[in-house]
């Protein structure tokens, strides 16, 4: 059977009112599209527990700064729409800018701490754009809960964040980061690297790894930890660093300088010609 796709507010409304009506429990996860096993494991989870599952797919154009890949962002509807048939989705959100920012929009949300470091730093106003349609989405859906990947862990932690502070009535789940055979995060902007590039970004996933390796052996000097990373990346001259940070997972303040906290993280972002990748691996 066909998902159903609907474009506009009134008709997603309609639909959860009837499923809640029905007693009906209601997950959420709204998307970009180019839809990958990233997003479809959190179909997948949600359908698990025999939620009724609702996907928006609406490339943001808030969280994308003036220089950022707004444009060549890629479109994917039909395929996307096919592709949720195949995990079972129930009802596909795809509204059109104007539905969500119609003429007059004038009010954003802002996190005033945790969006200050590591992508936040390098991607100003990125942050308040992504809370700003998150909330927007959960206020339109009204979900029991809205899954997220911690492949976006900063992300996840701002948005659970906004629903802590605003008092919002959904349960924000954060889900593991689906990677291909070779380590490298999925993600819709892999499409952008040559075959070449492809090959050489598993060299992410491989210097975590040694981070955590050498973290699990012992190691608690953040410079050490943070030069295994580096010294994995380095084997690839064109990939460039532009932040690999230990700090906490759940508040991401900065490990001190000679790592003793527990429950820590390490996010990086490389850049690698005109691709920024993003990727964490718990320690
Ligand atoms: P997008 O990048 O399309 O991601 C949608 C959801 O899929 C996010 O929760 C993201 O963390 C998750 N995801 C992406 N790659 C994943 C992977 N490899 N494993 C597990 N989960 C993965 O994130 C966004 O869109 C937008 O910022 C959005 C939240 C939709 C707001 O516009």
């Amino acid at each position: 059977m066909a998902v159903d796709t609907v474009l506009n507010i009134v008709e997603l409304r309609d639909a959860v009112s009837r499923w809640k009506a029905d007693g009906n429990k209601v997950a959420f996860i709204p998307t970009m599209g180019a839809l990958h096993e990233g997003h479809l494991s959190l179909v997948r989870q949600a359908k698990s527990e025999g939620a009724r599952v609702v996907v928006s797919i609406f490339v943001n154009p808030l969280q994308f700064g003036p220089t950022e890949d707004y444009a060549r962002y890629p479109r994917t509807l039909k395929e996307d729409i096919q592709t949720l048939r195949t995990v079972d989705a129930d009802l596909v959100f795809a509204p059109s800018a104007v539905e969500i920012y119609p003429e007059g929009f004038q009010t954003t949300i802002r996190n005033n701490t945790m969006s200050a470091g590591l992508c936040g730093k390098f991607r100003p106003g990125h942050f308040d754009g992504v809370l700003t349609v998150v909330a927007k989405l959960l206020n339109i859906v009204s979900p029991d809960v809205a899954l997220f990947g911690k492949k976006d862990y900063q992300q996840l932690r701002l948005i659970q964040r906004m629903a802590s502070d605003l008092a919002m009535v959904v349960e924000i789940r954060g889900c593991e980061t689906i990677r291909e055979p070779d380590g490298l995060a999925m993600s819709s902007r892999n499409r952008y690297m040559t075959a070449e590039e492809r090959e050489q970004a598993t060299l992410i996933y491989q210097g975590m790894s040694a981070a955590k390796a050498s973290w699990v052996a012992g190691e608690r000097s953040l410079e050490s930890l943070r030069n295994s990373f580096a010294d994995v990346i380095s084997r690839c001259p064109r990939m460039v660093i532009q932040y690999a940070e230990i700090v906490s997972k759940y508040n991401l303040a900065a490990a001190g300088a000679k790592v003793a906290d527990k429950d820590l993280v390490l996010i990086v972002a490389i850049i690698f010609g005109d691709v920024r990748l993003i990727d964490n691996l718990e320690f």
